[in-house]
């Protein structure tokens, strides 16, 4: 998959860990920054990488701040976006089997990193189940594939 990623400070180790992990799995990795530690404000981050789902230029997202709540509120005004946020892997499960969740988004400063990459494998590797939630999510509604 062409997988975007995005992070402000909080999440920037995290990120260059799945980023060199994804691309060694055969991922393409497009990486929409930060690029350091450098406090910065996540909003500027989440924008880009949702404009490259909502585009199609990437198949997917994940983001990554302190609490994943600021990428995901950001993330979460496109409507091609449907942003969620997991913590641990069976909530990585559902946020793609239940929500279709083209963005996933990761609490970086309360999280191990192991537990980062098992969310992420979880939902790259779920199937939404559609059904009832097919409908349900289109009642959010979202442009987004
Ligand atoms: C940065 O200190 C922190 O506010 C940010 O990473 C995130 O948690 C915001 O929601």
């Amino acid at each position: 998959m062409r997988i975007g990623i995005c992070n402000d400070h909080a999440g920037y180790a995290y990120k260059c860990a799945l980023v060199k992990l994804l691309g060694k799995k055969g991922h393409e990795m497009v990486d929409f920054g930060t690029d350091s530690e450098v406090s910065v404000d996540y909003p500027d981050y989440a924008h880009k990488l949702a404009a490259a789902v909502e585009s199609g230029a990437v198949d997917a997202g994940i983001a990554l701040c302190g609490t994943g709540n600021g990428m995901a509120i950001s993330l979460n005004k496109h409507q091609g976006i449907r942003a969620g946020l997991a913590w641990n892997s069976e909530i990585g499960r559902l946020v793609k089997a239940h929500n279709k969740a083209n963005v996933l988004v990761l609490p970086a400063r309360f999280i191990s990193y192991a537990m980062a990459t098992r969310i992420v494998r979880i939902w790259l590797e779920t199937p939404f189940e559609g059904g009832r939630h097919e409908r349900r999510i289109a009642k959010i509604p979202c442009d987004g594939r």
